[in-house]
């Protein structure tokens, strides 16, 4: 049985993509490897972790001796990588920690993998889990395509993009097979508080203000994270070596277009009277070199790979806010703890 090696697969989309492939692909021993800090939770995957073809390692890809010897001891024949930091706002505040998960950790793999896979590296499959956010911004105009030049402004992004330029240096200097593929912002379940939607979710849930970046007129292409857990599978197992696929959910909304929405959705299913959640809208302070706007242009994809989203979002929208309703422990769970330490330095001074 060939066994793959998904890193970051407690947090939000790794969990669905270790569900997807333990679900659906039982001819691979699936390997979740995590570091589990505040972002992952062995909660996201209560429904497979008895699974045979399913194991769980908790470890840190900093941790450059063990992977190395992971990798020859278990034998682990390709990668699936999504283990990153992954929230601009704390990397506004915390730089150094997304070099060092994002890029050192990367690389860490991928030294990894080339001692392991040496001499046999047509044969090992190593996938690059990226961002749009690499792009940078885009005006009111145009799409991100995959030719589109590197022009990241957050330190996420900066280190997303560092980490998607070794990853393709090791295809062009060591003839690694590797393949990136960037995507739009995903929602649905399992999603961490921290980001707007289940942020917003849970704050209308409590009557709490929902905080608004500047005019809230940044706008973003969001996509259902179960399509991008099945964009992943077909890349995975059908893109040519050294290739990169953008992903998105041809599906634009402002953040306040998004915030109303998600306000009407709400008050229907609390009975609230209509309006009460729009209420709570509060304008604040811009995050620092926010971006404007993301669209993809997932074409390529659609026309190689036949991938297309199969959601509506308010659809999918609806359907998230029913989850997070009706996993009320889960919401706990991730809350509790330093949740609210991190949410009022985070809100205190916008
Ligand atoms: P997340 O923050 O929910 O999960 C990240 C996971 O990585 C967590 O389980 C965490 O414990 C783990 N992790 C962090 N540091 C680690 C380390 N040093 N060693 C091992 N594990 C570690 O992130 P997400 O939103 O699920 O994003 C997953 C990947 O997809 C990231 O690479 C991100 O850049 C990319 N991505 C995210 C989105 C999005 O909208 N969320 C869109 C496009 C791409
Ligand atoms: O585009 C893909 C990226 O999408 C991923 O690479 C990132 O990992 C992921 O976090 C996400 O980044 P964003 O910065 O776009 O997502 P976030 O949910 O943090 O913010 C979405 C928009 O909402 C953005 O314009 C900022 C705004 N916002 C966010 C928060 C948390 C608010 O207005 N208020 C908020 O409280």
């Amino acid at each position: 049985m060939k066994k793959i090696l998904i890193t970051g697969g407690a947090g939000f989309i790794g969990s669905h993509v270790v569900r997807r492939f333990v679900n659906l692909h039982p001819e691979y021993q699936i390997i979740n490897l995590d570091k589990l800090t505040y972002a992952g939770n062995l909660l996201n995957l209560r429904d497979i972790e008895n699974k045979s073809n399913y194991r769980f390692i908790k470890a840190d890809i900093v941790d450059s001796a063990l992977i190395k010897e992971l990798f020859i001891s278990e034998n682990i024949h390709s990668v699936i990588h999504l283990a990153a930091e992954s929230h601009v706002d704390r990397s506004i505040s915390n730089p150094l920690e997304f070099v060092i998960t994002n890029v050192v950790g990367t690389v860490n793999l991928l030294n990894a993998a080339k001692n392991a896979w040496k001499g046999d590296y047509g044969n090992h499959r190593f996938y690059h889990v990226s961002t749009d956010e690499v792009y940078g911004s885009l005006g009111d105009e145009g799409l991100f395509h995959e030719e589109t030049a590197y022009d990241p402004h957050s330190p996420y992004s900066a280190s997303k993009a560092s980490s998607d330029h070794f990853v393709r240096a090791y295809h062009d200097t060591y003839g690694m097979d590797i393949v990136i593929s960037n995507c739009s912002n995903n929602y649905g379940s399992y999603h961490f508080p921290e980001k707007l939607i289940p942020l917003a979710i849970n704050n209308i849930k409590n009557l709490s203000p929902i905080p608004v970046y500047g005019k809230g007129d940044n706008i973003r292409d969001w996509l259902w994270v179960e399509d991008h857990a099945r964009a992943i599978d077909v890349i995975f197992h059908g893109a040519t070596t050294g290739s990169t696929y953008n992903v998105g959910g041809h599906n634009e909304w402002k953040n306040i277009d998004l915030i109303n929405l998600l306000c009407k959705i709400m008050d229907d299913k609390l009975n609230r009277e209509p309006g009460t959640s729009a209420r709570l809208i509060t304008f604040v302070t811009d995050r620092a070199g926010h971006d404007q706007r993301y669209a993809i242009d997932s074409s390529k994809l659609q026309k190689d790979l036949n991938w297309t989203p199969s959601l509506q979002f308010e659809e999918g929208l609806a359907k998230t806010v029913d989850w997070y309703l009706d996993n009320e422990e889960w919401l706990q769970n991730v809350t509790s703890g330093n949740y609210q330490s991190y949410y009022n330095e985070q809100y205190s001074e916008r």
